[in-house]
């Protein structure tokens, strides 16, 4: 069996899908490895290292495309400058695709990687199961994410985090306000306490206090009735209006006192909550910082745009996106062994099984001999259909 590891082409993107470490894992596993040349050298693999690692390299990404059995890639199919082509157009009938490929969104592509007859897995649908922590790349990412964005907070804000007592005088520590209490959120919250901040943390899961005091940071409550806020899987749910309404009063007191805020809040599948209106942004103090990671889903600030930072009334507002590509190195790694991992569950003797069964496998199989079989991404598709039809 082939598997194919293209360079990446959307702009920005200097993660690789395998790793000089993976392919002699997956070489020893039994699979043959064919690397694009350069595939690597953005997150500081050379060819060289792929080559020594026992991967055959290939120059001519049409040919890696179209003599394979599986395509490992980060992002999802793009169009191709150099050739003119569509990546879904360079893969032959019956090639598997695994890859980040923003199936609710990049409805256009799903479509046509069925047309194509694709077998293509998404691996930010990989349910949040235990069998499935190893595979979990959103995990994997987020926390990267977690981390930077405390880093860009900190080299944009006019002052340092820590307590400092100097001849020159006392600096107060930073205080810092997480928004959102999931993976980046624990992540930015340690961040930020290893860098001496002052850390308080707000989520609407009551589960998530005992996680966040855990790293040292004081949790912000909000009064919800038993059923409010959580929802199944360790996700939230949507509040109620009353319950949003009395959150952003909360959160409106808080963000006044923070120098630093984090924004991570999200419901799978819907738009980022709006949890710092204008109103608020307008209270906070002139030189602190809003690193939104909630961005590229809505934001959770409503004056937030997406790649953009702007200034609101003296507030550097970061619309942050795709923050695990700024940690190339450490990323790919983890996104090559989350593949690695997926791949030994789905081809544990080196044939492809596709059992609609297996929760993994239903979770994440968008597209399989000529159709979109998975559910929401079918809904999705649907109801796009069905929108334009009306316009
Ligand atoms: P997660 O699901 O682990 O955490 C989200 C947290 O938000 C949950 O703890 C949830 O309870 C909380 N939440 C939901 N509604 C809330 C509300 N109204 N108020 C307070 N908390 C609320 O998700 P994860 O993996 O931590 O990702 C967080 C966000 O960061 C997502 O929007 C994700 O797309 C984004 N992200 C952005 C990256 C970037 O480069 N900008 C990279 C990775 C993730």
């Amino acid at each position: 069996m082939i598997l194919s590891i293209p360079k990446e082409i959307v702009p920005g993107e200097r993660r690789v899908a395998a790793t000089p470490d993976s392919v002699r894992r997956l070489l020893k596993k039994g699979f043959e490895i064919q690397v694009e040349s350069d595939a690597g050298l953005a997150a500081t693999f050379t060819n060289r290292d792929y080559e020594l690692a026992g991967a055959k390299m290939i120059s001519d990404p049409e040919s890696l495309f179209s003599n394979t059995d599986v395509i490992l890639k980060v992002q999802g199919p793009a169009f191709n400058a150099a050739l003119e082509k569509d990546e879904c157009d360079l893969m032959r009938e019956g090639t598997v695709l695994i890859g980040l490929l923003q199936p609710l969104t990049a409805l256009a592509t799903m479509k046509r990687l069925a047309q194509k007859k694709i077998t293509a897995f998404a691996m930010e649908l990989m349910p949040r199961i235990t069998r499935a922590q190893r595979m979990d790349v959103l995990s994997a990412m987020s926390s990267l994410a977690g981390y930077k964005a405390v880093l860009l907070a900190a080299a944009a804000f006019g002052r340092i985090f820590p307590m400092m007592s100097t001849a020159a005088g006392t600096l107060y520590p930073a205080k810092v306000l997480v928004l959102g209490a999931g993976v980046a959120g624990l992540q930015a919250i340690a961040t930020a306490k290893r860098l001496g901040a002052v850390v308080e943390a707000f989520d609407v899961r009551r589960a998530a206090k005992e996680e966040v005091e855990s790293l040292g940071a004081t949790f912000v409550s909000l009064e919800l009735t038993p059923e409010e806020g959580e929802g199944t899987g360790g996700y939230a749910k949507a509040l109620s209006e009353a319950s949003h309404q009395k959150e952003l009063a909360l959160i409106h007191a808080h963000v006044k006192a923070a120098d630093i805020v984090i924004t991570t809040a999200l419901i799978p599948g819907k738009k980022a909550p709006v949890l710092i209106t204008a109103e608020a942004l307008k209270a906070m103090k002139r030189g602190s910082v809003i690193v939104d990671m909630a961005a590229e889903t809505g934001g959770n600030c409503s004056e937030t745009r997406v790649g953009q930072t702007v200034s609101v009334e003296g507030v550097m507002l970061i619309g942050a996106v795709n923050l695990a590509a700024s940690i190339p190195v450490d990323a790919s790694q983890m996104y090559a062994n989350n593949l690695t991992h997926f791949l030994n569950h789905l081809c544990p003797e080196l044939t492809l099984m596709v059992n609609p069964k297996d929760e993994i496998t239903q979770g994440t199989l968008v597209t399989h001999e000529g159709v979109i079989v998975h559910e929401r991404v079918k809904a999705a598709v649907e109801a796009s259909e069905s929108t334009k039809g009306r316009a």
